[in-house]
């Protein structure tokens, strides 16, 4: 159960969570909450402090301080306490998950997956962490025309100092970890800025951070309204980097703030494009795991299926089947299908359903929704024109394209204001290779859905889908800049064999 037993300390006696400053937890002094939905209910089911500006000034300067001693502890240390934070995400992945479902709707057992792959991310990143950023790069300058080998040049990695951190909803917890562990490896100091659906498995997942045993001041978590804290988060004179998981408030983040590196992920348009001579079982299967895991609510879902004319049918059929077998209801019953996150959103997608009907798109299932929960649709015939064709549902509807070249596909895919990952199914490596140079995002799948995972593969967006790269490595070393210090002898030295 959220709130109890380790986690009791985190609520209130009005039974709100509390936001986490210098390693305690607190309650706001504006004597204000925000509530969190539940999406299946949808009822209030769990509430959490609203957050000041000066709350957060005064815990941007604690995150300021402490960042100084922590640059100066060893990174086996630092290690160390990683290893201990990611033991206790996974020991405590029911409590955790347990927020996961009340709070966005995620089926249990991908709740418990969150929770442990979380835990596995920390620790992964902790031994990266220890091997990168253990080493330099050591250069003489006599390669440089003009030179002798006068000058020695030391180069490491040494930490940004304050990283915003800003998750999604749709991960709360893995992709919050997905950037605090980096950063704290890294020698930086991190406030996170849970969603608000989402925000209390995130306050779960910092207390683990707590009971490890970090620094005060280190990690904070603050809680509240974007419209009361949001700009002035990530307009903070103290913040040296953001790493932004979401929607467009990216772009308007990207548009305010000053010279600071940006680490942005954006959403996707995840394009799926079959040859003839795919294996159409494989694609079938890729295209409802891809298409409808989470209710489609994944940056990474497979977003519009290009599919040749010749094997439409086929493919078309193969998906229906297997769609029928999706079941629909309620997270905790480890439902395929979940209510989708907010009424806003059920809503939104209902608009890009009915703009597909008036269009003339063909219905594979007959459309149903009971309040936030939408069962799978599967929209065949569908074309340029009809808005699901580009934008993005995040929901359980997908939309097939039917196309009579590659290089239509190819088309599509790029004529896309995102590029996030795409997938392409044939039996052709050559010709597989080929789509995949020309299609124009982050990351291609050959013969299988697009995924972020393995979590230690590099993982980035073209276009609007973001900024830079993440993965544990890139995210590491995003998350440090270089220094360098040069010898300068007095007179030439040369190694000899
Ligand atoms: O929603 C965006 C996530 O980065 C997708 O991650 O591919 O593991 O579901 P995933």
């Amino acid at each position: 159960m959220a709130g109890t037993g380790v986690f009791a300390e985190l609520v209130d006696g009005d039974g709100v969570f509390k936001y986490y400053s210098y390693g305690e937890w607190k309650k706001s002094c504006s004597g204000k909450s925000v509530p969190i939905i539940n999406p299946t209910t949808r009822q209030p089911h769990f509430k959490v402090q609203a957050c000041t500006q000066e709350e957060v000034d005064k815990l941007m300067e604690e995150a300021k301080t402490a960042q100084k001693s922590w640059a100066k502890t060893p990174l086996w240390k630092r290690a160390e306490l990683l290893h201990k934070a990611a033991a206790l995400l996974k020991e405590h992945k029911v409590p955790i998950a347990d927020c996961l479902v009340k709070e966005i709707a995620k089926p249990s057992k991908d709740a418990a997956t969150e929770a442990v792959r979380s835990g596995d991310l920390v620790s992964y990143c902790a031994e990266e962490g220890v091997r990168i950023l253990g080493e330099g790069k050591f250069l003489v300058s006599d390669s440089f025309p003009g030179n002798e080998r006068t000058k020695y040049c030391l180069t490491s990695k040494i930490p940004l100092g304050v990283i915003l951190a800003i998750p999604p909803f749709n991960y709360p917890v893995n992709l919050a970890v997905s950037k605090i562990a980096p950063a704290l490896i890294a020698g930086n100091s991190i406030v996170l800025k849970p969603p608000t659906q989402g925000a209390v498995a995130a306050l779960h997942m910092v207390h683990c951070f707590h009971l490890a045993g970090f620094p005060e001041g280190l990690i904070s978590c603050v809680t509240g309204k974007g419209s009361e804290i949001g700009d002035f988060l990530t307009m903070h004179p103290i913040v040296n980097c953001i790493s932004f998981t979401g929607g467009d408030t990216g772009i308007s983040i990207s548009k305010k703030v000053g010279m600071i590196p940006l680490q942005m992920e954006l959403g996707g348009k995840d394009a799926c494009i079959i040859l003839e001579d795919a294996d159409l079982d494989l694609a079938a299967s890729n295209i409802v795991k891809g298409g409808f895991s989470y209710s489609g609510q994944r940056c990474t879902a497979v977003k519009v299926v290009l599919v040749m004319e010749s094997v439409a049918n086929a493919v078309v059929e193969k998906v229906k089947a297997k769609v029928a077998k999706l079941t629909v209801g309620p997270p905790e019953d480890d439902c395929d299908i979940t209510p989708v996150v907010t009424e806003s959103s059920a809503n939104f997608i209902e608009g890009l359903v009915m703009d597909a009907k008036q269009k003339g798109a063909t219905f594979c299932q007959e459309y149903k929704r009971e309040g936030n929960l939408i069962w799978p649709l599967l929209l065949d015939n569908v074309r340029p024109d009809m808005r699901i064709a580009w934008e993005e549902p995040f929901g359980p509807v997908l939309p097939v394209i039917r196309i009579t070249s590659a290089e239509e596909g190819i088309h599509h895919c790029n004529a896309s204001n995102f590029g996030l990952q795409g997938c392409v199914f044939t039996r052709d490596i050559n010709k597989a290779i080929l789509i995949s140079d020309a299609m124009e995002t982050g990351t291609v799948q050959i013969n299988s859905a697009p995924a972020r995972g393995p979590d230690h593969f590099p993982f980035q967006g073209l276009k609007d889908s973001g900024i830079g790269s993440q993965g544990i490595t890139n995210s590491i070393n995003m998350m440090t800049k270089i220094k360098t210090t040069v010898i300068n002898l007095p007179t030439p030295s040369y190694t000899m064999g």
